[in-house]
């Protein structure tokens, strides 16, 4: 075992990055990216779920658009993280740390049907732009024009799933949504969870 075993013997990581707009703009874009962050992970996860677990016959549509949307997703996460570190502050480092900051909320359910599985995603991705939109304002507040320009075309591509979810979902549906699904997206939409 060696000395860096010991959490106590560990010297302070030398983590700093040179970055020029203060502390706090620091510390603000860092905790509401850094949450931002675990949504986008929860949201990609929650995506691939769907994409696994899809069923019924638009299973191939379904399936595809999931896949292609999940990939978008994740393409953003990297960049939100190293945003993150560029403007000094330390990112996500676990699943247990998404955990604790995802406001999204994940579905362990066995069975849901597709197209509350569209439902519930483009819920999911409304939320997502509107964090996205007020992290947009801190940005601009703080004058990172960096985190906001990236921003614009993160929040062009939600809004982009939302429609294709939307559109999808209409052909089950006029409304999007299917019948027998109301309850449980209702409930989600509740905070209830959908199991
Ligand atoms: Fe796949």
């Amino acid at each position: 075992m060696t000395k860096w075993n010991n959490l106590e013997l560990r010297p302070a990581a030398p983590l700093a990055t040179p970055w020029d707009m203060g502390a706090t703009a620091s510390k603000n874009l860092s905790d509401v990216l850094n949450a931002l962050l675990a949504d986008v992970f929860a949201l990609y996860l929650k995506t691939k779920n769907f994409h696994w677990h899809v069923s019924g016959p638009h299973f191939r549509d379904y399936h595809l658009l999931l896949d292609e949307q999940a990939d978008q997703i994740f393409a953003t996460t990297d960049p939100v993280a190293e945003r993150v570190r560029k403007l000094g502050g330390t990112t996500l480092h676990s699943i247990g740390h998404i955990a604790r900051l995802q406001r999204l909320p994940d579905n362990d359910a066995e069975y849901v049907d597709p197209l509350d599985m569209l439902g519930e995603l483009r819920e999911d991705n409304k939320s997502l732009i509107k964090s996205m939109r007020t992290t947009h304002i801190l940005c601009e507040g703080h004058g990172d024009v960096a985190t906001a320009s990236l921003l614009e075309v993160w929040i062009d591509e939600a809004e982009k799933r939302v429609w294709f979810l939307y559109e999808a979902s209409r052909r089950g549906s006029p409304t999007g949504l299917s019948e027998k699904g109301r309850k449980p997206l209702e409930r989600y939409r509740d905070g209830r969870g959908s199991s």
